[in-house]
């Protein structure tokens, strides 16, 4: 990875920080103890989900002012998604992003009221008409795939799935389905997304994107499964060993680390090779997908 390419991630890590904070609502708007939970389960993370959205739109000659709404909104799902993944009911986390989870920081009822706000905020800021954006017709096609990506269909069927799976021994395809839905499916929303801004787009492009996506996905849920077992509680920012503890379905507990590392490298490796025929313009596609095979938090 040479050092023009990190700066440049570097720099959309930035214009994602700046349009997330302008499109969230300001700490004192009523109601300010809401906002600003909000803000804070917003705050942090790696937002490798909008550098994912920002790389495909990349390979695909979209501007990135076209791209910025669908950035935000992506994170916004996940960072929803992660305060209630936190929730008592659910895995039960204090520790979120080197922090304190939203229902220890704040509370259980406001941290609930947190995800339900940006999950409905996601779907405001990809209707918003402003200057730059996509077109209405594409950000409406964002918006049926951003639904159905956290949806039933997608991350909360597979949230589903994987409380109903605690405690019990699933077959590996079972956990495939599973670990493609709860984390894949929001993953591959991102180049979905950034596909509904690009004009005119060959299907056969649109499809090897989505190769490298459904690939990225499962690959960075098998690498989470390793990561709770290898990693520490200080560099991973939430609680290490939670999967174990909870009696979780995991690639490791099924196929051991040996396998489930064999497993993710395998991948990473078709998720590289679904960009062969982009060459050059998907440079930042495979710069990430490096930055994600190589995370320790
Ligand atoms: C964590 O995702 C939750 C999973 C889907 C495994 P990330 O590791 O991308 O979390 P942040 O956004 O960087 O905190
Ligand atoms: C979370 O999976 C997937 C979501 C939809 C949030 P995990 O439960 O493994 O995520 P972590 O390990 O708590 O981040
Ligand atoms: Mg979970
Ligand atoms: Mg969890
Ligand atoms: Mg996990």
């Amino acid at each position: 990875m040479n050092s023009q390419q990190t700066a440049t991630l570097e720099s959309l890590r930035a214009r994602l920080e700046a349009a997330l904070a302008a499109r969230l609502p300001p700490p004192d708007a009523y109601p300010p103890r809401l906002h600003q939970a909000m803000r804070y389960a917003a705050d942090g993370g790696k937002r490798l989900r909008a550098l994912l959205v920002y790389a495909a739109g990349e390979a695909l000659g979209v501007p990135l002012d076209a791209l910025d709404a669908a950035a935000v909104s992506v994170e916004l799902i996940h960072a929803y998604s992660l305060v209630h993944d936190d929730l008592p009911a659910m895995d039960d986390d204090a520790l979120r992003r080197g922090r304190p989870t939203v229902h220890v920081a704040y509370d259980e009822a406001t941290a609930i009221l947190v995800g339900d706000a940006l999950q409905a905020l996601a779907f405001e800021v990809l209707a918003q008409d402003t200057p730059g954006a996509a077109a209405p017709a594409q950000r409406l096609a964002m918006v049926a795939v951003l639904a159905q990506a956290a949806g039933s269909r997608g991350m909360v069927g597979g949230q589903m799935v994987d409380i109903e799976s605690e405690g019990r021994t699933i077959a590996l395809a079972e956990l495939e389905r599973l670990h493609a839905h709860k984390t894949g499916a929001l993953i591959l929303a991102c180049v979905q997304l950034a596909a509904c801004a690009a004009d005119g787009l060959a299907k056969a492009r649109r499809q090897a994107l989505e190769r490298h996506g459904r690939a990225l996905g499962l690959g960075f849920q098998i690498q989470d499964d390793v990561l709770d077992v290898e990693g520490s509680t200080e560099q991973l920012g939430k609680t290490q060993g939670k999967d174990r503890a909870q009696a979780k379905s995991t690639y490791v507990s099924l196929l051991g680390l040996t396998d489930a590392k064999r497993r993710a490298t395998e991948l990473f490796r078709e998720a590289d090779a679904a960009l062969a025929d982009f060459g050059s313009s998907a440079a930042r596609l495979h710069q990430l997908a490096a930055l994600i095979r190589q995370r320790r938090s």
